[in-house]
């Protein structure tokens, strides 16, 4: 895994061994056509692109020999107008150009915010998983990227930039790995060594306490496994901190749907089911490392889903920590109960605000498709992850909590079952009203429930298809930038952008 070196130039830095210029190609009408510096340049003007296919459409790259050296070139379109098409070419010339030792990268850049989300998206495209290959591990070429623009860049945003493509890399790391390797406590294990961070603690709890402490979802989902499940919490508490964001996130590190065993293809991509608690670890190191002054403790409540003669058993009825009694019908609709022992502990801290994180349901792809997170909750907390998803340029998408869906979920002889059996419609939506019924009162005398959003990234932590913008395939890393900008905007270090003219 490598980490690059940004440097921001005015002018071109003499050629280093190594370097490669890139320049970009828009297009005019339908004519590809150099933009930019790059066509002052008499080896680029003169070549006649559309013969070399370049086409100029957005993120298509090319390497062209202008008669006496090769640059690289990125594909703008129509140009770069908003930060968010910034970073997604960003991420075209970083996953093109990463056998490239050093980029000088000279394309039209309209603003230093533009100028720093290409360079993020360049960044946090720098990553191989390759642990599990016996072959060739040569680490990704890209040492140095040299920014020629006249745009100032403060050296806090490149060091933010570092910090999270640190903190994608480490969660798409841990999501990579498989449930041979990553059970519950390993997970919980290497969420501790990395915690060593100024204002940091992290407490992992083993079955024994999560007895203790009547984590009931957590021990009943974990039951069925030789391997015990956990949860962490971490905690950081800066001297100043403005407000509290909890965050909980499902941490399954092996769904094979227990007794209600999952089909083989089903089955498969049941090692990411914890990609919610290592986004939400990450993230919280990430917001750490930056210092901001805001107090996040996070849930990850983690357990690996397995049949077994201890499984727990379709119709089993448990009661939760907060007297809650839940019928589980479905030992595969696993994750809101792991989710609501991390709810109800949230809720009892009163936070401002808690954030849940999960790969909740597969009608999370059935509504969305791959690439958007389902978002429900209350008005307020939506609003903000709206906006801060809208900063980070991810995806999230507003989804309704019908009341009448609840009625349908009612026990006949518990509070509630787990699962609408037969019946997927609005899965993803039951999902998320399951959990709002563990999410706490904001105080004792009223009658409103805490700030609270959920998250279901269940296609969206993994991409499946091909690289993208700066999406590379496998685990993702999606919404831990969504999640450190939150809670940037909570401790206000970070501008408001909801009605930036950039959209
Ligand atoms: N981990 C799955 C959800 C999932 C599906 C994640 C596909 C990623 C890709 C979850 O535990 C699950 O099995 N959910 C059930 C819920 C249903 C039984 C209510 C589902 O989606 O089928
Ligand atoms: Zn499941
Ligand atoms: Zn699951």
């Amino acid at each position: 895994m490598t980490t690059i070196s940004i440097k921001v130039h005015a002018t071109t830095p003499k050629d280093a061994v190594g370097s490669m210029a890139i320049y970009s190609v828009g297009l005019s009408g339908n004519e590809a056509q150099i933009v930019g510096n790059g066509s002052k340049l008499a080896g680029l003007k003169n070549l006649n692109l559309k013969s070399l296919g370049v086409s100029g459409s957005f993120e298509a790259t090319a390497r062209v020999n202008t008669g006496d050296k090769v640059v690289g070139l990125i594909g703008i379109g129509e140009g770069i107008t908003t930060h968010a098409k910034a970073r997604e070419v960003g991420g075209a010339i970083g996953r093109a150009f990463s056998n490239v030792k050093v980029l000088n990268i000279d394309v039209p850049l309209s603003s230093a915010e533009i100028a720093v989300a290409l360079l993020e998206g360049i960044a946090i495209v720098q990553y191989e998983f390759t642990s599990y290959k016996s072959g060739n591990k040569t680490p990704l070429a890209l040492k140095t990227v040299n920014l020629i623009t006249n745009q100032k860049i403060a050296k806090t945003d490149l060091d933010r930039i570092k910090i999270l493509s640190e903190s994608l890399n480490a969660t798409r790391d841990l999501v990579n790995t498989p449930g041979n390797d990553l059970y519950p406590a390993k997970l919980a294990e290497i969420v501790k060594l990395q915690s060593k961070i100024p204002g940091v603690s992290v407490e992992i709890w083993d079955e024994k306490k999560l007895a203790k402490e009547q984590c009931t979802g957590i021990l009943s989902v974990g039951q069925g496994s030789v391997r015990g499940p956990r949860l962490v919490k971490i905690t950081y508490s800066p001297a100043k901190a403005k407000s509290h964001l909890a965050l909980v996130g499902k941490g399954i590190t092996f769904d094979t749907g227990g007794i209600s065993l999952k089909p083989p293809l089903g089955i498969l991509g049941m090692k990411y089911d914890m990609a919610g608690a290592a986004t939400i670890a990450q993230a919280t190191f990430a917001i750490a490392k930056l210092g901001l002054p805001i107090k996040v403790t996070a849930f990850m409540c983690i357990a690996e889903n397995m049949p077994s003669g201890s499984a727990t058993r379709p119709t089993d009825v448990i009661t939760f920590r907060n007297g809650k009694t839940i019928e589980v019908i479905n030992t595969d609709a696993e994750g809101r109960l792991v989710m609501a022992d991390g709810l109800i502990l949230a809720s009892e801290l009163k936070p401002d605000l808690i954030v849940d994180i999960a790969t909740l349901t597969g009608g999370a792809r059935v509504a969305l498709g791959n690439r958007y997170t389902g978002l429900m909750g209350d008005d307020k907390a939506v609003a903000a992850i709206e906006n801060a998803a809208k900063v980070s340029g991810e995806l999230v998408w507003h989804m309704p909590l019908p009341e009448e869906l609840l009625d349908l979920i009612k026990s006949d002889i518990a509070d509630f079952v787990n699962s609408r059996l037969g019946n997927p419609a609005g899965s993803m939506l039951v999902g998320g009203l399951f959990l709002r019924e563990f999410v706490g009162l904001a105080s004792d005398k009223s009658k409103e429930r805490l700030n609270w959003a959920h998250l279901d990234f269940a296609t969206a932590a993994n991409n499946d298809l091909a690289a993208y913008g700066y999406t590379l395939k496998g685990a993702t890393g999606s919404m831990v930038r969504t999640l450190v900008t939150l809670a940037e905007q909570m401790a206000a270090t970070r501008k408001k952008q909801s009605s930036s003219n950039l959209y």
